[in-house]
């Protein structure tokens, strides 16, 4: 099956897009077992995203150099500053104050980063490498979205065993 890398990725960006507004209906309604649901899907999402663009496209879009290049560069840094807020809502339960401006600051972030990518980086590489190199690496792209979506499952799993051992322990 043929995927094209740009569509793939900007589907992923519609994915937590719509999220985001399911998350801030949750916070209009002041539902905080929603937002905590939604921000772990969006969380995975985003670990999945993120992960395969940083190991099969952006060092491809590197390779086209000039503002790409720079483009690519920022945007590592717009994935670490994410990544970051994510380790520190992680740890925050939804009803603590800091919750929900974490969670608005991350949802700006993304919201940019994602915009940039598809009004500045996407068109220079559409131009640069054509449908069928992109077409190459969707295949690529396509892939290790399905290799890190399993192991965010596996891992799950074993979280969710530790948990039941934690509670046999009190026991
Ligand atoms: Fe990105
Ligand atoms: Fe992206």
């Amino acid at each position: 099956m043929y995927v094209d890398a740009l569509e793939l990725l900007k589907s992923d960006h519609d994915t937590v897009r719509g999220l985001f507004q399911q998350f801030s209906d949750a916070k209009e309604a002041d539902d905080t077992e929603r937002m905590r649901t939604l921000q772990q899907r969006i969380f995975r999402e985003l670990e999945v995203h993120t992960s395969i663009e940083e190991e099969v496209f952006y060092p491809e879009a590197e390779k086209v150099g000039g503002e790409a290049e720079d483009l690519v560069k920022e945007g590592e840094q717009e994935h670490h500053v994410v990544d970051v807020l994510m380790k520190e809502i992680a740890a925050l339960q939804p009803d603590d104050e800091e919750f929900v401006p974490k969670m608005t600051v991350l949802i700006e972030n993304v919201e940019h980063h994602a915009e940039e990518e598809e009004s500045e980086l996407f068109p220079k590489l559409r131009e640069a490498f054509g449908d069928e190199r992109l077409q190459r690496i969707g295949g690529e792209l396509a892939e290790a979205k399905q290799r890190h979506e399993s192991r965010l499952s596996s891992e799950g799993d074993e979280r969710d065993r530790d948990e039941l051992y934690a509670v046999d322990d009190q026991d």
